[in-house]
């Protein structure tokens, strides 16, 4: 085993690593032992996790994109034939909830769902909210600018997203908090260790989430209005007539709604907190990483870069492969550290350092292939208005304290963002 902290093992020859995800030394600074794993072994079995993980640029992008891996299987074999439990019952309503969730379907099924509400995502229609943005975030800073401080998530980063997500489906702004809950809730299953408590609490919020989307849905049929949720019912209505099946059902509109809104705020929340974070760490000048639109969208992609809001995403393989000398089963779960992907020093030189001017790779952070993130353009049209604005209007901006992480390793948060001026 090779020296290192004392929360890291690495064994090279054997690529088997132990490492605890719930240890802060490790979640608070994932981007050092990355690196050390770029040096030992990009390629490794993490002995906790029980799974093969990836890091190498080449491997994280080639994955993503390889079509022998889904983020399904079920839709290839049985659950007897993978040895997998069956569901279970206190998860009836998560399990629900995730059933039609883009993120958890393959072709044809994701096809068909992603072309109905692509249109709403890409970029010429995402433009048009640049001054909502913009005059949501000024709004904001009005109401805290006089207190000479301010805890940022709480006021301002938590509130943006999930105002503009809700606002495209056509929920109303004062369902923002409920909505905020049911999220944590939510995405508490993704957490490494999750407890009974957290599985009841998902399985909660789901129930009383979908319950919500579906009072929303008989809304929209009896009044539609100019909003994603109504384009969805239409489309469904449209060609149920024309007798082509390419319906959504009320399972597909619920679970299709709240993985926008899950999806569509928590990874933006955390990513305006670690942009800011990084910014301030970083030295350079506001005004000048900022200075013209070209700087600031690559001031934006940087931190995207060297602080990614979601680390991990996980693939099965749906047939017997090898991959890196790596031999996989069909039925194996692979994960692909997107984050450390970023960090590759064989993409990136000087791959720890924050340097807005470098002209090197994409950065992986909204992933790659046919789950590649739909809401990508919206996540960057919001970090591209609203940073500069901050900046702007509170040039004297600083860190009161050095931040806290969040205990959800593949989710990068802050706990808190306290800033003075
Ligand atoms: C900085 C913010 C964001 C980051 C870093 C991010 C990252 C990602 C990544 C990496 C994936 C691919 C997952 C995989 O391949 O397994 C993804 C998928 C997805 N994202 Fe985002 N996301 C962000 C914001 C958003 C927003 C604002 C929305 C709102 C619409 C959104 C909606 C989705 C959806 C629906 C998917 C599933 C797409 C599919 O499977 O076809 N994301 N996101």
């Amino acid at each position: 085993m090779t020296s290192l902290p004392d929360f890291l093992r690495i064994d090279a020859v054997s690529r088997h690593v132990s490492l605890d995800g719930r240890n802060p030394a490790f979640y608070s600074d994932p981007n050092q032992v990355y690196s050390a794993l770029h040096q030992h072994c990009p390629t490794f079995y993490w002995e906790e996790q029980r799974q093969w993980f990836f890091t190498g640029y080449e491997h994280v992008n080639a994955l993503l994109r390889d079509r022998r891996f889904g983020r399904q299987i079920l839709h290839v074999a049985s659950r007897e034939e993978l040895g997998l439990p069956e569901p279970q019952a206190h998860l009836v309503n998560f399990d629900l909830a995730e059933r039609h969730s883009l993120l958890e379907i393959e072709p044809p099924e994701h096809t068909r769902l992603r072309t109905l509400i692509n249109r709403a995502f890409v970029s010429r229609h995402i433009e048009r909210l640049r001054p909502e943005i913009a005059d949501l975030a000024e709004r904001l800073i009005d109401g805290f600018e006089k207190d000479g401080k301010t805890e940022l998530l709480s006021s301002f980063a938590d509130i943006i997203p999930v105002t503009m997500i809700s606002r495209m489906i056509g929920i109303p702004d004062e369902m923002g908090p409920q909505l905020l809950k049911w999220s944590h809730a939510y995405v508490g299953m993704y957490m490494f260790k999750r407890s009974k408590e957290d599985e009841y609490a998902a399985d909660r919020a789901a129930k009383e989430f979908a319950d919500y989307v579906k009072t929303l849905i008989s809304d929209r049929r009896r009044t539609p209005a100019e909003d994603l949720l109504s384009h969805m019912i239409h489309t469904e209505r449209k060609s149920s007539d024309s007798g082509r099946g390419q319906h959504l059902t009320d399972d597909e509109l619920v679970s299709t709604t709240i993985v926008l809104l899950n999806a569509g705020h928590e990874a933006t929340v955390h990513q305006i907190g670690n942009s800011v974070r990084v910014i301030l760490e970083s030295g350079l000048t506001p005004a000048e990483l900022f200075r013209d639109e070209t700087a600031t969208e690559r001031t934006v992609e940087e931190t995207l870069r060297i602080c990614a809001p979601v680390h991990i995403f996980q693939r099965w393989a749906l047939e017997d492969l090898e991959i890196d000398g790596v031999s996989l089963k069909r039925g194996d779960k692979v994960s692909l550290i997107l984050a450390a992907a970023n960090l590759d020093p064989r993409v990136f030189s000087d791959p720890l350092t924050f340097k807005p001017d470098r002209k090197e790779a994409q950065n992986l952070s909204f992933g790659a292939g046919i789950h590649f993130c739909i809401g990508a353009p919206l996540a960057r049209l919001e970090l591209n208005t609203v940073l500069p604005i901050l900046f702007r209007r509170l040039p004297d901006l600083r860190l009161e304290a050095k931040p806290v992480v969040k205990d959800v390793y593949h989710f990068h948060g802050l706990e808190r963002l306290d800033l003075v001026w």
